[in-house]
């Protein structure tokens, strides 16, 4: 296709459901001849037809000129029979996400198209290798992996199998970019980039809920303000429904023959299992029905300010916290002051016993999470509550304050070293480039950070410390650290160095 004018291209889209059409429409917004398939009658005309009112709202919305429109829309045809993709240079399949069927498609399909024709698949699930594998001719399959909804999402994984030849792969890569696509190239793995990367994000927080630490909305709040994600992972998997996050999850864990990093909890289940789906249904870790009101997840004031504070571990930021809250510093312990200590990873039972520090008056504050805006503490069991409460007094006149249960990471921490942590994992298996597994995640999943940048951000030692101690101290190997990030925190180099 190099060299080829897009016009000259003509591209099969098999399956005219959300994603089928979703490809048509942008192929055919790009000049390509696509000719859509549906195996229903009538479905891919009927797809067609609203393809073309989504054109002509573009040109109301002044997004597309009305001759614009009359190109896309020219480009586009329904055809009723598989044999009228003969002579397509590409076939996208998007149906069914069953292995029989698919493969069952693709030996129709080559024995229809023309030698040199490729052949892709939109599967989000199922090995390319596993439906190529029956073919005659195995090197002209690849994944072409798009997003939901396709002319929103700028991202594509162009997925090589085995057998892909590298001729198909780059010009699968030259198409995304025609589709306005960002193409990445991906390895054929369970989950690919995104779907295999998104996990640690949402079962991390489950996790958390699960050990009571924290509820979903502090959770969701502490990421919101602490990393600047969009949404927290409980607003994300409301949004998703659980219909769609918890298979995806179990499908990953499986494939990855339990591994432990990817593990979710029972009351994933059991918010699909009791139709407390999300937004689709009223209901998910949320109340969405009219009126609902959003719960406050903010620690209550209910103490005068602390006014002297002990400060046990001397970061920087957390005297400065202090300072810009007007509280003393207090040069030696009087024995009777709150004692502030900054931990990376311990909680704070594990940082009192280590130090010696008497638990009763230690809060723990994270301050490896951004705090400008929003301070997250912690303390040990058998606290002084009423000493913990004229801390958050304190802080809760210039930040906002979450207060969560005693945990190895606090929350910021814990999600964010196993967000990055996956991807560590995901650029030790060669999964794709590095730079490619920070932009997919960020396009696919809207974070404000791709894995290895996020462990950037911490810092490659910060982030080894919070895992290699949560993985102590929990004695959980979900939190065994990647041997991609061990081998850069001991070198002191950053996630990022290949
Ligand atoms: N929906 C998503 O968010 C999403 C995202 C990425 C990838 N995918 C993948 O894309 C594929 C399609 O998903 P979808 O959400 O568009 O499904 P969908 O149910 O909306 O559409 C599937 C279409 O395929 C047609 N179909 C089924 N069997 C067929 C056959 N043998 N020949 C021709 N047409 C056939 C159906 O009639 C239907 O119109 C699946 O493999 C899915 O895993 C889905």
């Amino acid at each position: 296709m190099k060299g080829m004018d897009s016009s000259e291209i003509t591209l099969g889209v098999v399956g005219a459901g959300a994603m089928g059409g979703g490809i048509a429409q942008v192929a055919a917004a790009a000049g390509i001849r696509t000719r859509l398939h549906d195996a229903r009658q009538g479905a891919a005309a009927e797809t067609c037809e609203k393809i073309r009112d989504r054109f002509a709202k573009r040109v109301t919305a002044g997004k597309m000129s009305a001759e614009e429109a009359n190109v896309a829309t020219a480009n586009l045809l329904p055809v009723a029979g598989l044999n009228e993709l003969a002579d397509c240079d590409v076939v996208i399949e998007a149906i069914v996400e069953k292995l029989e069927v698919k493969t069952a498609l693709f030996k129709e399909l080559e024995e229809l198209v023309r030698e040199d024709a490729i052949l892709a698949s939109n599967t989000s699930s199922l090995p390319i290798g596993a439906i190529a594998a029956g073919l005659k001719r195995r090197d002209r399959v690849a994944g072409m992996h798009f997003f939901n909804p396709v002319p929103a999402m700028k991202l594509v994984e162009v997925i090589q199998a085995a057998d892909t030849s590298a001729v198909v792969m780059d010009a699968l890569i030259e198409l995304g970019g025609r589709l306005g696509r960002v193409p990445v190239v991906v390895k054929d793995t369970p989950g690919f980039l995104v779907n295999f990367g998104g996990r640690a994000y949402t079962t991390e927080a489950l996790a958390i809920v699960h050990e009571g630490v924290a509820t979903p909305a502090q959770v969701d709040a502490i990421m919101r303000d602490c990393f600047g994600f969009r949404m927290g992972p409980f607003e994300l998997m409301d949004l998703t429904g659980m219909d769609v996050n918890f298979p995806v999850t179990r499908f990953v864990h499986e494939n990855f023959f339990g591994d432990p990093r990817l593990r979710s909890t029972p009351l994933h289940r059991y918010m699909l299992e009791t139709g407390q789906l999300g937004r689709k249904t009223g209901q998910g870790f949320y109340d969405h029905s009219d009126g609902a009101v959003t719960p406050s997840t903010d620690a209550e004031v209910n103490a005068p300010p602390a006014e002297a504070i002990f400060v046990h571990s001397e970061t920087p930021k957390l005297s400065r916290l202090i300072e810009a809250c007007g509280a003393r510093v207090l040069v030696e312990d009087d024995g009777q002051s709150p004692v502030l200590a900054a931990p990376v990873g311990e909680d704070a039972s594990a940082y009192a016993v280590r130090n010696g520090i008497d638990h009763r008056r230690l809060v723990c504050v994270d301050t490896v999470s951004d705090c400008e805006q929003r301070v997250t503490i912690m303390a040990a069991p058998g606290h002084d509550a009423e000493m913990v409460a004229t801390v958050v007094a304190c802080f809760a006149q210039k930040r906002q304050v979450s207060l969560i249960g005693d945990s190895p990471g606090f929350v910021g921490q814990r999600i964010a070293a196993m967000v990055a942590n996956l991807g560590c994992e995901m650029a030790q298996m060669g999964l794709a480039k590095i730079d490619d597994i920070d932009l997919a995640l960020r396009l696919g999943l809207n974070y404000p950070y791709g894995p290895l940048e996020l462990a950037d951000h911490l810092g490659s030692k910060v982030t080894y410390r919070i895992l290699e101690q949560a993985q102590l101290l929990s004695g959980d190997d979900r939190y065994r650290p990647s041997q991609w990030l061990r081998r850069r925190a001991q070198l002191g180099l950053s996630a990022r160095t290949g």
